[in-house]
């Protein structure tokens, strides 16, 4: 039961390999960031483009790295959506092509999904456990309650966190993606120096909303030229964590049965101030916060590698006809 998994629903092009056991044989990752970067942003038709390019050779190496050939793989994996639709089709086209040729089955796997389980790769965590996942395009509470059930608690109605802190890095001049730089930043300022607003704060619900504090910023880089891109950064930063942490502790009220823990993924995990608030919050409820090492929050194969993995060993298997799908929330998925 070796199984290859392709992610290209973004601006990385991503193979893993994974043994019966769930080890990682090989994972590979090629980020097409410094494409990307002048534009402040992924652009569609460059990152497909770039995926047809890379995805052949990486397939081939993380045969070599695994040390197997392909007529040892018992499936082929790909991420089929939610994504940008152009670098979708290129995996999971190649991915199907793959099974195909080799007559073993193929799986289409939700992005969201890969995210929503890697901490089950990493920390072996049982269901049910209450998810956040916060990235580029999503951020939001789920109730996981096992393979292929997932409840919908509640998630942005603007930008995702993620985005967020992409859309004020590049207000403040700084490169794509903005997360980890204004995390960096961040150090070295006064989280107290602007009052930014909070938007949502102690409302009903678990919802988010980040436009409002976007515009502050945006006001203040304006108006104030002379107030420090440090001080900027943390004060922003302070805002969408006392944010989170107020929605966390909302979501975890919501929950009508107990979790196993409280379970952060995405490339916002990878944010340490964030983290480390929000496990104090779990901590309020007697729960663990995990989240996954910090490759294994961003984009990768191996998270859709373990999905695959998961819902294999169930027998669930995907018809060489699935569409790829731009848009396709976790809620319309199904487990065995
Ligand atoms: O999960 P991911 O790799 O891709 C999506 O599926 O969106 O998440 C990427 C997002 C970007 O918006 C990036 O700025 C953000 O995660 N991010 C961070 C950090 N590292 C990545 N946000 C805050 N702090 C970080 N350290
Ligand atoms: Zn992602």
């Amino acid at each position: 039961m070796t199984l290859l998994a392709i992610e290209t629903t973004c601006d990385e092009t991503a193979t893993a390999i994974l043994n019966p056991k769930g080890e990682v044989l090989s994972h590979l990752l090629y980020s097409q960031i410094h494409q990307h970067e002048r534009y402040g942003g992924v652009v569609p038709e460059l990152a497909a483009r770039a995926h047809l390019e890379k995805l052949a050779p990486l397939v081939d190496q993380a045969f070599k790295d695994a040390n197997i050939h392909p007529h040892d793989l018992s499936a082929v994996a790909a991420t089929a959506g939610p994504g940008l639709i152009g670098g979708v089709v290129v995996g999971a086209m190649y991915a199907k092509g793959l099974a195909a040729s080799l007559g073993i089955p193929f799986l289409a796997i939700n992005h969201l999904e890969g995210h929503a389980l890697t901490i089950r790769l990493t920390h072996n965590i049982a269901f049910p456990y209450l998810l956040l996942l916060a990235s580029g395009g999503h951020c939001q509470f789920i109730h996981v309650k096992d393979l292929g059930d997932y409840e919908l608690l509640g998630q942005t109605i603007d930008d995702a966190a993620g985005e967020a802190f992409d859309k004020v890095a590049r207000m403040m001049g700084l490169p794509y993606p903005g997360g980890p730089v204004i995390e960096a930043l961040a150090l070295k300022g006064n989280s107290r120096a602007f009052d930014f607003p909070r938007p949502l704060y102690k409302r009903a619900g678990c919802d988010f909303s980040f436009s409002g504090l976007k515009t502050a910023v945006r006001h203040v880089i304006e108006e104030h030229p002379e107030a420090l891109p440090e001080d900027i950064a943390a004060s922003f930063q302070q805002a969408i964590i006392e944010c989170m942490c107020d929605r966390t502790r909302h979501a975890l009220e919501m929950l009508k049965t107990p979790v196993t823990a409280f379970v952060i993924a995405g490339g916002v995990a990878a944010n340490k101030a964030i983290y480390t608030a929000l496990s104090d919050v779990a901590k309020e409820y007697t729960l663990e916060a995990f989240a996954p090492p910090l490759n294994l929050c961003t984009d990768n194969a191996a998270m859709i590698a373990w999905a695959a993995l998961e819902r294999f060993k169930k027998g669930i298997v995907n018809d060489l006809s699935f569409e790829p799908r731009p848009r396709w929330p976790l809620t319309e998925l199904k487990g065995a």
